[in-house]
């Protein structure tokens, strides 16, 4: 069992990657939801998330972050998740509000509570990971791990070496990998590996209403690949829950990451030392490959899940 903070900015698949964790309470224990800004503003991304738990009738603690990165200007992505951040679905007006404490307030609050110690799923840029850590460093031993999607073994999508959640904060970035807790890696490869198909999401159109979601956002998200030609997608922040849920589907390895932030070309990107096999300071659990077809049976069996709570 899993005690689990989520640390996001929604954003389509953040969405998704979260649906996936409440359809599997006999594994994860959702202990509530920071927001971050990236993809979109910290206000809008928050509002998305109060948005869909009204529609699926959830009410897990909301927790605001930092609205922008720690040094760098804010960037946002409306070309992968529009202006809203969350495009597509017909929301309905939000009936949940925040907490009203900062997330790293949260943070501190829910693991000094917390019997149990506590894993992070982080699928935005890592600011409020980072200064949480920076913060409270005592809090350290109350983490399980740190599950990451972000970064790239050697490729990039944001720019031509850095994936979009470290570039957008890669000091933060070098705090979390830097910190010495169990670190778990989906960098962009292994979300690739792991890609839906266009045709497989059709699937959902017409089934209940959690599939229905899933059917709509990805209505707006497919764009981006059908515009540059691309017969499947990434859901990238489902990646490392899922990874959670059934590490027997993924293939992992061990390594040191050091994140970039001089590289004219380079900042942002996740340096994987390939090379060094032994004597690891800090190592790393890099998701490698994974079974996709099982990968996207789970993401189906866990919409279906869902669909029946609402029957
Ligand atoms: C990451 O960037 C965001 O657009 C997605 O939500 C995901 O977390 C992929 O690079
Ligand atoms: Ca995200």
């Amino acid at each position: 069992m899993y005690h689990l903070i989520i640390d996001c900015d929604p954003g389509h698949d953040d969405i998704i990657a979260s649906m996936v964790a409440m359809a599997h309470p006999e594994t994860f224990d959702i202990l509530g939801f920071t927001t971050v800004a990236g993809n979109q503003t910290l206000e809008k991304v928050t509002s998305n998330l109060l948005k869909v738990q009204t529609l699926l009738e959830t009410d897990y603690p909301v927790s605001m972050g930092y609205d922008v990165p720690i040094i760098k200007a804010l960037e946002v992505q409306p070309l992968a998740h529009g202006e809203s951040g969350l495009d597509g679905p017909a929301l309905p007006k939000a009936e949940r509000k925040v907490t009203g404490l900062h997330a790293i307030e949260f943070m501190r609050e829910t693991l000094k509570r917390s019997p149990e110690k506590v894993t992070f799923l982080c699928i935005g840029p890592l600011t409020n990971m980072a200064l949480f850590l920076k913060t409270y460093p005592y809090l350290k031993e109350k983490i399980e791990a740190i599950a990451i999607m972000g970064g790239a073994v050697n490729s990039g999508n944001i720019r031509l070496k850095s994936e979009f959640n470290i570039y957008h904060d890669p000091e933060a970035a070098k705090i979390v990998f830097a910190s010495g807790v169990k670190i778990i890696m989906a960098g962009l490869e292994v979300c690739y590996a792991g890609s839906i198909h266009l045709s497989e999401a059709e699937q959902a159109n017409g089934r209940g209403r959690a599939s229905q979601l899933f059917y709509d956002l990805m209505q707006f998200y497919d764009r981006y690949a059908i515009d540059r030609g691309w017969d499947r997608t990434a859901i990238f922040d489902m990646t490392p829950l899922i990874y959670l849920l059934k590490p027997e589907l993924f293939e992992t390895r061990e390594y040191e990451v050091h994140i970039e932030l001089d590289g004219e070309y380079t900042r942002g990107m996740t340096v994987v030392d390939l090379a060094k096999t032994e004597n690891l300071l800090h190592p790393v659990t890099v998701l490698w490959d994974v079974k996709r077809e099982e990968f996207i049976q789970v993401l189906f069996d866990s919409l279906d899940i869902l669909d029946r709570r609402y029957q």
